[in-house]
């Protein structure tokens, strides 16, 4: 963690020395880790990571996420050179170039084509359960959570199943790089994987994700090749890290409450208002943004080109926000809830439709294929910061003569 000195414009009772990557205690209970700054002022600037805001309390995370304006999105992280390397589209840009990028994109991921995804997203998930389910154990994260978004992506893409290790490897290094290979390295990888597809589907359009997308214009003009792998690079490794640490999240709840377990295996139709609840419950993403011009909020001036980082756990656990946070009411899905697990306004993640599909199939097969889960009583349960929170280990068990 790099300390700095703190900028003549933010005032001393602002000042935090907080690693996003690192908070205290975070290796044990992301959200404890986080909540522990709603005990402060609404919105502090930290020393660690080369010194940025960040917005401490629910109403003001909210709306400096939805603030596209004055708030720009093209800085992507607080890590230095990630941005630069991965350029991503439509997230990394911003205004009317953004909304020329996002328009083809949302309408690839038009809940038509979602609801046809669902037979592919359901066999996968019972290929993996299939071959779980007499193992009595696993590790939930490696051997479902970090597959299943691998399985569904070679499914949006229409590429075979065999390709799985390949991108396997880039899901990992993306999750959890082991140093092996640098940002620029994992951009090119994944480029190379890309590459053929993207080339094919742009020459030869088929029904799949990539060529719905690359059919329509940006604005009025085709995509440029530059931009057709940016915007596929941004899929790949939107879809991978998020899905993989929600289901994650979703199983270490079902492990920790088996009465939940057992009133969504009685009552099915709970599922979708239970899949809103637990991804408002436990929400994972942050993202940075750069000022544009300076901002007035929490009676701080925001100075133009300051780094803001904005968590969603900041807004969903915010009491002032949602009554009871941290209590888990399947209920409370059955009435829109405005969280922001997915974001909010202009970058709202158009994945969102894909991503709430994959967790309630996830809950409908996984509680119609396996008895009762709990937590090994001897391995922990390890979690992980970042921009993209998660489990790094959920060692769960069952008794496999209980298997349906
Ligand atoms: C539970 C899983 C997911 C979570 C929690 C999640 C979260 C988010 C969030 C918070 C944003 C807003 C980013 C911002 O404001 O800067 C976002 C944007 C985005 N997400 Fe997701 N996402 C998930 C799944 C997916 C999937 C499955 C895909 C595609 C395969 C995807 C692709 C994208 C893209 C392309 C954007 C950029 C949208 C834009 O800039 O207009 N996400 N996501």
């Amino acid at each position: 963690m790099l300390a700095t000195a703190v900028p003549a414009h933010v005032p001393t009772d602002r000042v935090v020395d907080f690693d996003i990557f690192n908070p205290p205690g975070i290796e044990t209970d992301y959200f404890a880790a986080w909540t522990a700054l709603l005990d402060g002022p609404g919105l502090v600037w930290t020393t660690a990571n080369g010194g940025h805001w960040i917005g401490a309390r629910g109403d003001i995370v909210r709306q400096l996420w939805a603030d596209a304006d004055r708030l720009s999105s093209e800085c992507l992280a607080v890590t230095p050179g990630l941005g630069e390397v991965m350029q991503f589209i439509p997230l990394q840009s911003d205004g009317p170039a953004h909304k020329a990028f996002r328009t083809p994109v949302v309408k690839g991921f038009a809940s038509r084509f979602i609801t046809a995804l669902e037979p592919g997203v359901e066999a996968a998930a019972r290929e993996l359960i299939a071959g779980l389910r007499d193992r009595g154990e696993c590790d939930f994260v490696t051997d479902f959570a970090e597959i299943l978004p691998l399985n569904i992506f070679l499914n949006l893409i229409d590429v075979p199943l065999e390709d799985r290790p390949r991108l396997r490897q880039l899901g990992v290094q993306l999750t959890r790089p082991d140093g092996s290979i640098t940002v620029e390295g994992l951009k090119q990888a994944a480029d190379d994987y890309l590459w053929p597809f993207i080339e094919q589907r742009m020459r030869e359009p088929g029904d799949d994700l990539f060529s719905r997308i690359l059919a329509l214009p940006v604005g009025d003009r085709p995509w440029s090749v530059d931009e057709a792998q940016r915007m596929c690079r941004n899929l790949l490794f939107g879809g991978l890290d998020t899905v993989a640490a929600m289901v994650g999240m979703v199983a270490l709840h079902l492990a920790r409450h088996p009465g939940d377990q057992r009133l969504l295996r009685e009552n099915s139709d709970l599922i979708p208002a239970a899949a809103d609840e637990l991804m408002r419950r436990y929400p994972t993403v942050a993202v940075s943004r750069n000022a544009v011009v300076d901002v007035e909020v929490d009676g701080i001036t925001i100075r133009t080109g300051d780094l803001v980082y904005l968590p969603s756990v900041l807004h969903n656990l915010d009491p002032a926000c949602f009554a009871s946070p941290e209590e888990v009411h399947f209920d409370r899905g059955l009435t829109p809830v405005r969280h922001t697990t997915m974001g909010v306004g202009a970058h709202r993640c158009v994945g969102a439709g894909l991503a709430r599909m994959e967790v309630i199939v996830f809950l409908q097969e996984w509680l119609a294929g396996m008895p009762e889960i709990s937590l090994s009583p001897t391995r922990a349960v390890t979690m992980k910061g970042g921009n993209v929170g998660a489990c790094t280990s959920i060692p769960l068990v069952w008794d496999a003569k209980l298997a349906p």
